[in-house]
């Protein structure tokens, strides 16, 4: 058989493979998402998260430690409210002696360099456990972004680098920038979770937090799963507000907005792989179904493969590991 082209020559080592890959994974691809408890020596196991922990601050802070060792340059800080410090205004999140301020500053001086992200969403601190304020069953949009604009000012006054709003109000990314203008937190930068899907595979996570919506679900502000130019519209939106950095969420189920949302915008794209993401490879691995570092390494090279210039994953340690 003549044949005038061979495709199977570039895939005939290791060594060719390796010149030839398009997509090649780095420590600094990803953003290590964190889970703070009050509380010292506190270190829980997450249910649905084998392998994840929240931890009080003592051990937060060596985490942090160890991953700035590794390679690691960027944590995405989530807390876990106490359930008396929670209402329907979100109050605590602007406490400026709350956890979350608490952690921002103890992890600012215990590595200096590290890029610090924190989450602004009420639903940890509701009593309704949704992302906005509540009334008559429906969630309050503009009211709601009103305390996401304290809520990021505090962040910001406390040390944060960036601040990521995951709650998908209208309107809010314009409403945050102006108030870390007004209040001179120039410096401050927005990852908006602009394309943030109503998803199951969240489940994990908000065992986490103990975060589950208390009535009906997050479909009225986050996005229908079955839309696409959607995703493009709100993310082009947020860049117009002034995001600097937009997110699609989740990840594995999304990869095509992942590339729309790249082909459309100016700014760094990231992707969150999410709690269920990262449970159900735990989930096949223990049983023995598929191998979980070989999953590891296919499914964040996916991600970034399909337009992803940065990646929130609970995996980030063990990427790290695989990579070496
Ligand atoms: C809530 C928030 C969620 C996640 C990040 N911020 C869950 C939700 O919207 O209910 C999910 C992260 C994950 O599942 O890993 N503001």
């Amino acid at each position: 058989m003549y044949l005038q082209r061979r495709n199977r020559i570039l895939r005939q080592s290791p060594a060719i493979r390796s010149l030839v890959a398009e997509t090649r994974l780095s420590p600094s691809d990803f953003i290590v998402p964190l889970f703070i408890d009050e509380g010292e020596n506190i270190k829980t196991e997450i249910r649905s998260m084998p392998g994840y922990y929240r931890s009080s601050l003592d051990h937060t802070v060596k985490e942090v430690k160890e991953l700035w060792n590794m390679g690691l340059r960027s944590v995405l800080l989530f807390i876990k409210c106490r359930d008396e410090l929670k209402d329907n205004t979100g109050q605590e999140a602007w406490n400026r002696d709350g956890l979350m301020q608490r952690s921002i500053r103890a992890i600012r001086e215990a590595v200096p360099d590290m890029y610090i992200m924190t989450d602004v969403a009420l639903d940890p601190y509701s009593t309704y456990g949704h992302d906005g304020i509540v009334k008559d069953g429906r969630i309050l949009n503009d009211e709601t972004v009103e305390a996401l604009v304290k809520m990021s000012s505090s962040h910001a006054e406390a040390g944060a680098d960036m601040v990521a709003p995951s709650d998908m109000m209208d309107g809010r990314i314009g409403a945050i920038r102006k108030g870390l203008e007004e209040r001179h937190f120039s410096h401050v930068g927005i990852m908006s979770y602009s394309a943030k899907y109503a998803s199951c595979f969240y489940g994990p996570f908000r065992d986490a937090l103990d975060s589950a919506p208390g009535f009906g679900d997050k479909k009225t502000y986050q996005m229908d799963y079955a839309n696409r130019i959607e995703a493009v519209k709100e993310t082009l939106m947020d860049v117009e507000e002034g995001a600097d950095i937009v997110m699609v969420k989740p990840a594995l189920s999304y990869l095509d907005i992942i590339r729309d949302v790249k082909n459309a915008v100016q700014v760094p794209v990231s992707a969150y792989n999410i709690s269920g993401e990262y449970a159900m490879i735990k989930a096949a691995a223990a049983n023995g179904w598929i191998d979980e570092d070989k999953a590891i390494l296919e499914v964040l090279t996916s991600i970034k493969r399909a337009g992803a210039d940065l990646i929130a994953t609970y995996f980030a340690k063990e990427a790290v590991r695989l990579i070496d």
